[in-house]
């Protein structure tokens, strides 16, 4: 893999600024947008009144804790445009959630916001190693979901040629890349294992192509998989982190120097952990849920917004900016089986250590005599497709979740290419109990 380490000299001077720098900074823009938000948003205005919060009351950063948390629900309340702080001439582009569980929560963007997210998508890029000048192949979708747009002017905003392929239409994808020799590409960790299936499948070797690095995220993936995918097309993966709530991809961006965890870029985004059940702010470095207050986000600011988003917050390395540890999971996706919590992203570590394996998967979660069954749906490869070598690769399996994580499962080994595959975010676990 090449060393894609971009230069000191290439960084934005707030990238390398001193802590105390940042702070002042945070400070300044966590005043302008508590204010701006009880100014100009009548939702937050009520709210700040009724938690009895005054922008006023913020003093120092400390002072955050005083004022109260926005939740998913607030924007599904408030549906399509009641938490806007800005009159809707003023938006250019609104994006949406699927809603798929209850009504879509609507996102909006002033010029100044589109501008703002280009700028950190950009620095996502640089840091994952991209550079001015090279092809960036866009697989996450475009549309609605922030990611293939988010992407998109980001890529263009640092320099890229960027191919706007979206999702899907696998075998394009890989017609594309033989094409166009695209040095960078952006997709969905899952939908990257597609793509390195439809590579095999023309005959290709992935080692061969002209990638140089994979920016993924838009859902968990481990560091398991990161090698995986780094081994099987010699490149690097890097990981993506944001959400559309708070701005959409590159709220968070690993640098490719170090692959240790994401830089939140905190002159723009302010994260907090707190305690999920109590709300309490709990110190770096301690697990909790990730909460979000924009500072500069002028259509829709968030203030202290709980992602339920599951990791903590470590020092900087790469940059001075924190770092959020690879996501475990989100509290919504949290199985808990006979009361043992476990993440999609365990069993997915687990899966990667079984050579007989592809890392295909899929949890159902049944009942049976009232106790609750969990059962991993996963392929075998090709060449380990015979009774005996997929009994033995179950074997393997359920001894590696009940030993690492400590549940029973049952395990289903099925052929190459029959647990569902997603083009965008996979979905891993199949609820089947019943209600
Ligand atoms: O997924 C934005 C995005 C697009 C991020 C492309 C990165 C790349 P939403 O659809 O609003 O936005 O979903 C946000 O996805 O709260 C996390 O649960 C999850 N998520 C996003 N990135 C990561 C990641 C986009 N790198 C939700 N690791 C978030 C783990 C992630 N989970």
């Amino acid at each position: 893999m090449k060393n894609l380490t971009p230069p000191r000299e290439m960084l934005e001077p707030i990238e390398v600024a001193s802590r105390d720098e940042i702070a002042a900074l945070q400070q300044k823009r966590m005043a302008w947008s508590l204010r701006h938000a009880y100014e100009n948003s009548p939702f937050y205005r009520a709210r700040f009144d009724a938690h009895g919060a005054q922008p006023d009351d913020f003093k120092t950063l400390a002072d955050l804790a005083k004022f109260p948390f926005t939740t998913k629900t607030d924007l599904r309340d408030t549906y399509p445009f009641g938490m806007f702080a800005v009159p809707q001439d003023q938006l250019v582009r609104v994006h949406a959630s699927s809603g798929t569980t209850g009504k879509p929560t609507v996102v909006g963007y002033t010029r100044n916001d589109i501008d703002t997210w280009a700028d950190v998508v950009a620095r996502s890029i640089r840091a994952s190693g991209g550079r001015p000048g090279q092809f960036c192949h866009i697989a996450y979708g475009y549309g609605l979901f922030t990611g293939g747009l988010g992407a998109h002017y980001g890529a263009e905003r640092l320099g890229c040629t960027v191919v706007p392929i979206s999702g899907g239409m696998t075998e394009r994808q890989v017609t594309l890349m033989t094409d166009f020799k695209p040095q960078i590409i952006m997709v969905t960790p899952s939908y990257m294992l597609s793509i390195l299936d439809e590579f095999r499948r023309q005959g290709l070797d992935p080692r061969d192509s002209s990638l140089q690095v994979g920016i993924f995220g838009a859902e968990p993936w481990t560091n398991a998989m990161r090698e995986e995918i780094e081994d099987a097309f010699d490149m690097h993966a890097v990981d993506i982190y944001g959400l559309s709530e708070v701005m959409g991809p590159g709220v968070a961006n690993e640098c490719v120097e170090t692959k240790d965890g994401l830089h939140v870029w905190e002159d723009h985004f302010y994260p907090e952990i707190i305690d999920p059940v109590t709300g309490e702010v709990l110190p770096d470095g301690e697990m909790g849920e990730l909460v979000f207050t924009t500072l500069t986000k002028e259509g829709l600011p968030m203030v202290r917004y709980r992602t339920r988003d599951l990791t903590r917050l470590l020092p900087g390395t790469a940059r001075s900016m924190r770092r959020i540890e690879k996501i475990t999971g989100r509290s919504d996706d949290m199985i808990i089986l006979r009361g043992v919590n476990v993440f999609p992203t365990q069993i997915e570590e687990q899966i990667l250590k079984c050579a007989g394996l592809a890392p295909h998967f899929q949890i159902e979660l049944t009942r049976k005599d009232r106790m609750d069954v969990m059962t991993v749906h996963v392929e075998c490869t090709p060449d380990q497709a015979s009774s005996e070598g997929r009994a033995a690769s179950a074997k393997e399996l359920a001894h590696h979740i009940k030993s690492v994580v400590g549940v029973s499962t049952r395990i289903e080994v099925r052929d190459p290419a029959s647990v569902a595959r997603s083009e965008g975010k996979a979905k891993r676990v199949i609820d089947n109990r019943p209600k």
